[in-house]
């Protein structure tokens, strides 16, 4: 056998049994690139994990191909994601972590981004949020610190070199307005929930107009019947529609809403545990969905709020539309 063909063979084998998907790099209004897709780290609670679970999800996810992981200090797995992190480049990896409702003091925001740090064994994350424009005291009580005032020390923090990017989290376009009038640093991104059921056209548009990067949470709403509650609009991962468009890509009903998601120019968040929806997850780049398809998806859209808080109704900086019984 001519060596050139062995060398031709054996390439083959190297570019085409790797199962690894990556997602394209976007570009963030701070010259920062951020990938288009990131492990969620959320477990469902705010108690403590009691296993390594999410170190092993977050090896299977850069093993797969993921270089973004999305994780919060309340969540209280920053110290999984660092252990997970462990051995890979730090450099190759883009990390979003959120400062909590109780330190929106403006000085309590470089010590809390010090504190994720420590628990995550980085010297610096790629991205930081402000998790909740709802300021929240230790004791529950509301603190009403103005969100300026926290969108400065999280200016300071990023001075500092303790995060590349700074960016919002469940803030609504009026308190963005309020921090670009200031003339306040420029958010990067904006994380909200987005879903079949809650597209958020509006805020989409109005993000894209003022160059901030959305990052779409609980991607998949309530497509699954364990997660779904009783109220929650259609479609179910069984939905006829979404079965026959899944069909047609060769592709399964999570991988369509993803892909969705991206190319309304949203980085979706998919949370799993799951070695291989984990691979499933990320495998959504080498296809489009045409726009008839897209329109199927768009009817979707029932304004619908998986995570509304209401609990947080009363407080001045709720970012959400109140319902109407209030
Ligand atoms: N900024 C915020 O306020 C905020 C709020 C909520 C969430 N987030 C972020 O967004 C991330 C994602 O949101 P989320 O955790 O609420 O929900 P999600 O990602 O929409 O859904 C997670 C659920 O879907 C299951 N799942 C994942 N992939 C699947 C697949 N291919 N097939 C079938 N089931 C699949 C997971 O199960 P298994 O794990 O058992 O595989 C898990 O039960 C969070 O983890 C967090 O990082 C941010
Ligand atoms: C929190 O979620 C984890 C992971 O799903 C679960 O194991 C644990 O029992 C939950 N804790 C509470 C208090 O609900
Ligand atoms: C809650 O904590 C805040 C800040 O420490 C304090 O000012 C307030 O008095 C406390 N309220 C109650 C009811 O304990
Ligand atoms: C369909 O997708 C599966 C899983 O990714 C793959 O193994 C299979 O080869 C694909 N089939 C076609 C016809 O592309």
């Amino acid at each position: 056998m001519s060596p050139y063909i062995y060398i031709f063979i054996v390439l083959q084998v190297i570019f085409f049994t790797q199962t690894t998907a990556e997602a394209p790099r976007w570009k963030l209004n701070d010259g920062h690139e951020i990938p288009a897709l990131a492990l969620g780290t959320w477990l469902g609670n705010t108690s403590k994990p009691v296993s390594d679970e999410v170190v092993h999800a977050v090896r299977w996810a850069i093993d797969a191909g993921y270089r973004h992981i999305d994780t919060a200090w309340i969540y209280r797995v920053e110290d999984q994601v660092g252990r997970g992190l462990k051995g890979y480049k730090r450099e190759d990896i883009f990390v979003t972590t959120k400062l909590w409702n109780d330190k929106h003091a403006r000085d309590a925001v470089v010590p809390a981004l010090r504190q994720s740090l420590k628990d995550l064994q980085l010297d610096y994350v790629d991205l930081y949020l402000i998790h909740w424009p709802v300021g929240q005291f230790g004791n529950q009580t509301y603190d009403t610190t103005d969100y300026l005032d926290t969108w400065r020390g999280m200016m300071e923090a990023k001075e500092l070199g303790l995060t590349r990017s700074i960016g919002l989290s469940n803030f609504n376009q009026h308190m963005i307005d309020r921090i670009l009038e200031a003339g306040l640093e420029k958010p990067a991104a904006l994380q909200v929930e987005l879903n079949l059921n809650l597209q958020q056209p509006a805020l989409l548009d109005y993000c894209k107009k003022n160059s901030i990067v959305v990052m779409g949470y609980t991607p998949f709403g309530s497509l699954f019947y364990n997660k779904a509650k009783s109220d929650a609009p259609p479609p179910r991962v069984d939905d006829p529609a979404l079965v026959e468009i899944a069909k047609k890509y060769n592709k399964t009903v999570p991988q369509i809403t993803l892909r969705y998601l991206v190319e309304l120019g949203v980085i979706p968040l998919p949370k799993s545990l799951t070695k291989s929806r984990i691979e499933q997850n990320i495998d959504i780049f080498d296809f489009s969905l045409s726009e008839s398809d897209k329109n199927i998806l768009k009817g979707f859209d029932k304004n619908y709020r998986t995570i509304p808080q209401y609990k947080w109704l009363d407080h001045p900086y709720y970012p959400f539309e109140k319902p109407e019984k209030h």
